[in-house]
Order: C-alpha cells, then sequence, then structure tokens
C-alpha cells in the first residue's frame, strides 16, 4: 500500500477559504455572512436572506424593492421549460427534470462574457424561474396546467401559488420561507463543492449548477429529504418504529435524516425547522406525523446517538404542506441554487483549478 494519508471524501479537510458562511461542529451553530441562521429565519424572508448571501450584507429597503423588481419580473415558466416538462414522461425523477430544464436555460442564456456582474444577474434568474419548474412539473403529473407567476407575492407565497393554486394558511407560508432560508447555504457541502469544482475550470455558471443538481440528488445528500418520508411510509406508524429500526440497523441500513459528516452533536438548523413542523403538525392536525418523528428520533438516539439533520423535519414538513415526495429535493435545490451561485462567483473571483490526488494501487506498469 502507502504510507501516504489518505482523505477519504476529503473528511476534515480544509480546501479554501469562504466568507460566505460558517459551519461550526463546536458551537453546533451556522452563520450566513456572520448572522445565525435562525436569527435569519425568524425575521428576514427568503429574498433578503438570497440578497445576504450573494452580497454579504442585508437589502436597505431601496435595495430589497429593486431586488424584487427584477426578481419577479423573471419568473415566469419560459415556454421551452413547458415543453420540456411536458415531452419528459412523468416516470421520470423531478430531479432529473430539474437538472435538464437547467441545461435548457443555459444554452438559452446568450449574454457574454461570463463576468462576475452577468454571472450574479443569470444567478437572480435563476433564482426566479426554479420556482415555476419545480411548481409545473409536480402539477403536471396530475395532469394540470401550469400556473401563472403573480408579481403580487413574496417567493415563498408565489412558489405555494404556482404549484397548488391557492393561498395556504400564513403558517404554511412562514414554515416554507423558514425551510427555503435554512437549506439556502452550508458552505462546502458536497453539491456546493461540486458546483466550485465546475468553476475552477472557469466554465459557465449554470454548467456548475447543472453539476451540483447532479450531487444534491443522492440520498446521502439532498435527497435524504424525500427519502425520510419513504422511511416513514414504510415504518407506518409510531408502535412500529423499534422493530422496523432494529432490522434496518441489523441490515447495516442508513437511516435517512440522521447523521451529518459535519455537525456530530446535532445539525444547527433542526430546532427551527422542527417549531416550523410543530406548527404545521398543529395546523393540519396531524399528531401521528409527530408522534412517529418523535418516536424515530428518541430510538435512534437510545441505538446508535446519532443525531437528526435537516432533512429529518423538513420531510414530513413537506409532506403536510402538500408537495409530492419526489418534489422534496427540487425544494431543496431551488432554496440552494443561491448558494451555489454565490459559491460558484466566490470560486472565480478567487480562483484556482481543484485538481487534487491519488495513490496509484492498480497493476504495476508492464509491457503491452
Ligand atoms: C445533507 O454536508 C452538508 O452540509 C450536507 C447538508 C447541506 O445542508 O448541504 O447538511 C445536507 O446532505 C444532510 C445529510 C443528509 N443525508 C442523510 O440523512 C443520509 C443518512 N446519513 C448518513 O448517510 C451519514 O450520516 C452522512 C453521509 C450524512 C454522513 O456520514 P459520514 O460523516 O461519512 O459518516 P459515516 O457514514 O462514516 O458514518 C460514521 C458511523 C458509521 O458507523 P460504523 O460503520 O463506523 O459503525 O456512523 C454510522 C455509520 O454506519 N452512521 C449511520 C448514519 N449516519 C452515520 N448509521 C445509520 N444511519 C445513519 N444515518
Amino acid at each position: 500500500m502507502t504510507d501516504t494519508e489518505i482523505h477519504k471524501g476529503l473528511a476534515g479537510v480544509v480546501v479554501d477559504t469562504t466568507e460566505i458562511s460558517s459551519v461550526n461542529q463546536e458551537t453546533n451553530s451556522l452563520l450566513y455572512r456572520g448572522y445565525p441562521v435562525q436569527e435569519l429565519a425568524a425575521k428576514c424572508s427568503f429574498e433578503q436572506v438570497a440578497y445576504l448571501i450573494w452580497h454579504g450584507e442585508l437589502p436597505s429597503d431601496e435595495e430589497l424593492g429593486a431586488f424584487e423588481a427584477v426578481e419577479r419580473g423573471q419568473r415566469e415558466l419560459r415556454p421551452e421549460i413547458r415543453e420540456l416538462i411536458e415531452q419528459t414522461p412523468v416516470s421520470g425523477h423531478p430531479m432529473d427534470v430539474l437538472r435538464t430544464a437547467v441545461s435548457r436555460l443555459g444554452s438559452l442564456e446568450t449574454r457574454f462574457p461570463d463576468d462576475e456582474q452577468s454571472d450574479y444577474e443569470k444567478a437572480v434568474r435563476l433564482f426566479a424561474q426554479l420556482p415555476a419548474i419545480v411548481a409545473y412539473d409536480q402539477r403536471h403529473r396530475h395532469g394540470m396546467d401550469p400556473i401563472p407567476a403573480r408579481e403580487d407575492l413574496d417567493y415563498a407565497s408565489n412558489f405555494l401559488w404556482m404549484t397548488f393554486g391557492e393561498l395556504p394558511d400564513p403558517v404554511v407560508i412562514d414554515a416554507f420561507g423558514q425551510s427555503l432560508v435554512l437549506y439556502a447555504e452550508h458552505s462546502f457541502n458536497a453539491s456546493t463543492f461540486t458546483a466550485r469544482v465546475v468553476a475552477s475550470t472557469l466554465s459557465d455558471l449554470h454548467s456548475g449548477v447543472v453539476a451540483a443538481i447532479g450531487a444534491l440528488k443522492g440520498p446521502l445528500h439532498g435527497g435524504a429529504n424525500e427519502a425520510v418520508m419513504a422511511t416513514f411510509a414504510e415504518i407506518g406508524s409510531a408502535s412500529r418504529v423499534e422493530v422496523w429500526l432494529d432490522d434496518a440497523l441489523a441490515s447495516k441500513k442508513k437511516i435517512m435524516g440522521f447523521g451529518h459528516r459535519v455537525y456530530k452533536n446535532g445539525d444547527s438548523r433542526v430546532p427551527t425547522m422542527k417549531a416550523a413542523l410543530d406548527a404545521l403538525v398543529e395546523h393540519y392536525n396531524r399528531p401521528d406525523v409527530l408522534e412517529l418523528y418523535t418516536a424515530l428520533e428518541q430510538a435512534m438516539g437510545e441505538r446508535k446517538n446519532i443525531k437528526p439533520n435537516l432533512d429529518y423535519p423538513s420531510g414530513p414538513a413537506y409532506h403536510l404542506m402538500g408537495f409530492d415526495t419526489p418534489t422534496f429535493t427540487p425544494l431543496f435545490a431551488a432554496a440552494r441554487v443561491t448558494g451555489w451561485t454565490a459559491h460558484f462567483i466566490e470560486q472565480q473571483a478567487h480562483n484556482s483549478l481543484i485538481r487534487p490526488l491519488s495513490v496509484y494501487t492498480g497493476t504495476p506498469q508492464r509491457a503491452v
């Protein structure tokens, strides 16, 4: 073998600096540009937080107004994307539709060169366009037409409007908005680092987002939030949790929604999203969901002492809001496009090609 130290999965390896967010496992905290995420989720709109992630400061009222005017003017579902969704079999996964749609949007971008300002403009355009894609993809699977965007609604309300054709109770809008803030950014997670690798070759922003969507789809990463609901459906009720869990752990299954590469004492975002889930459980009168949630969390703590990550409360929360389970990870992507694009721009502003090394352990050199 080799005496070279291998850092599989880059676990614990610091590869660069960033000014966008700080994930601190010692203090179990997450700061977006210095602000604690739980305070941002409680006091700011998703638009304000997106602006903060891109610009480094919360927007003044004037800056927010100008940003919202640009964002709201770009929400409509483009005909090319409507056609793409309608040509995709409903058996396909919504993350495949989203990945393909972003790639198509990239092919429609005519603005060159790819400088920082045009990349920011593209980022805001994607931010504005993803809700229409995610919303229509879910509606199309139910044989329904798209619902036009509304420029009089904020981002979260318009997203729900385009998906369901009605405005839910403010409790639901607030819970959805908080989930978007919590999902927006998380430093060098797998999908964001993927976007940075693409940025480091000086490729284009849409290519970086397409690659990031591919990484997020995996169940060890963003795909976990839909996998949590599959777990709940498989277990059925709180009374069956312990039998199910003992069997799952015996077969070495990874329990979706639990564990984290960085947070080893619990995910800093969970308390905020759990409070939002509690509010939804009360609003929809679904104590059964909370009983199952609590029973599995308790059983995992007793057996593996592994704590939930953000995907654990967000899965049942999106279920109660009425989203189809396969739509959950596209919701994660619509929020995380802010972090992905901010990191893409930061990487290119201080670039070095990302190209790690490997140790060869294959067949020794030989003649043909
Ligand atoms: C996200 O990085 C980010 O910031 C990601 C994210 C973001 O905002 O971008 O936070 C979003 O991706 C959250 C994670 C969502 N994924 C899941 O919920 C999938 C289930 N979780 C596991 O696959 C796992 O916890 C990972 C992948 C998230 C982290 O795994 P690590 O750090 O690579 O740890 P590991 O897999 O090496 O596990 C260490 C030990 C192992 O036991 P042993 O083999 O040493 O006995 O803990 C066990 C694991 O088996 N373990 C689990 C487990 N997570 C860890 N056992 C059962 N179920 C789990 N969920």
